[in-house]
């Protein structure tokens, strides 16, 4: 298999075969690291290449984890956390313009994360290097969705027959969304999902062309419910979300009383099957309680930790020179 993807923008665009080597590499770069030897070796893959990081929205894991696998590969970076502030965008420039002139200063890739749905494929077809899609408004979030199906993999051993219970803000939340675009590409898989009134999954869904016109064509089971206890027992995966109170319109806040019905608590995960895997994003506000954190249920650090792992697989599949398996002969 070769390097043929040039730009990451949606999750739709992986096959499960390309997911399978984005896996393989991340185990093996993560392995590497773990060597002094190893480390080094890292550092010469993609020597000399340049990260341009732009970030329009705030960010704390995609942006620090993308950092991290840059400088363990080797890469030169630029980054600027603040875009819409401080770049020309504050001015009045179009995403458009600034993509052209950023491609001049020879980045081998731009990691855009920015507030407006479509703005990674805007960029797309602006720019003359590689796009990475950190996030686009409501839109999609495929490196997160990635590492979301990284986590269940190692966590489960599995990616298919599963049943998936999504929750929190589904109607403006990007990652409980790309991640059920990469699980509709498995067997068997069955996605509930709960969401408090006005939150609900296709609420700006296209109908012909959204999420769950996708799921139907994939023959991926959904229902949709609004009693989190009853599904929790089914569940071999709870993907929890925070509202995304910066994409609500104003007054349409969810209250404490519905966020209270959404909150995973000590009791909720004593409904969950004892295998049963919790996930999160992160950022969480009050969704899940800490007082679950210390269960071996609740993933969502370990997840957070595979972030950097699997962008270095990312990166090191969309710019390496030579064929991505290279790395897998490397000890
Ligand atoms: C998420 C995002 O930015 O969409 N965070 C992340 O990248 N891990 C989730 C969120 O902000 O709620």
């Amino acid at each position: 298999m070769t390097a043929t993807l040039s730009h990451i923008i949606q999750p739709q665009d992986f096959t499960t075969g390309r997911l399978d080597v984005v896996f393989s590499l991340a185990d093996q770069i993560r392995a590497m690291f773990e060597r002094p030897a190893g480390k080094e070796r890292l550092r010469e893959l993609l020597c000399g290449k340049q990260a341009f990081n732009v970030f329009y929205e705030p960010s704390t894991r995609t942006r620090f984890s993308f950092e991290v696998a840059e400088r363990m590969l080797g890469m030169d970076m630029v980054t600027t956390d603040s875009a819409g502030m401080f770049s020309s965008a504050a001015k009045g420039e179009t995403l458009a313009d600034s993509i052209r002139t950023y491609c001049e200063y020879r980045p081998a890739v731009i990691v855009l994360r920015h507030s407006q749905e479509g703005a990674a494929a805007e960029a797309a077809a602006a720019s003359t290097v590689s796009i990475i899609n950190a996030g686009d408004g409501k839109g999609y979030h495929p490196t997160q969705a990635v590492l979301d199906t990284y986590t269940i993999q190692e966590e489960l051993c599995r990616l298919g027959g599963l049943t998936v219970v999504m929750t929190g803000d589904l109607a403006h939340g990007r990652t409980a969304r790309s991640l059920a675009y990469l699980l509709a590409k498995y067997r068997d898989n069955r996605l509930i999902f709960v969401a408090p009134p006005g939150l609900e999954i296709g609420r700006f869904d296209d109908p012909e062309d959204g999420l769950t016109a996708y799921l139907d064509r994939n023959g991926t089971r959904w229902d949709e419910t609004d009693c989190l206890d009853d599904a929790l027992p089914e569940a071999d995966v709870v993907y929890t979300t925070r509202a995304q109170l910066e994409r609500m319109a104003e007054g349409t806040a969810v209250s404490a009383e519905v966020a209270a019905r959404f909150r995973i608590t000590p009791a909720r995960m004593r409904r969950m099957k004892p295998q049963g895997l919790l996930m999160h994003p992160l950022p969480r506000t009050s969704e899940i309680d800490p007082a679950v954190d210390q269960d071996l249920q609740a993933a969502y650090f370990r997840q957070a930790g595979n972030g950097v792992w699997v962008r270095a697989a990312l990166l090191y599949m969309l710019l390496a020179a030579e064929d991505p398996l290279y790395l897998m002969s490397l000890h």
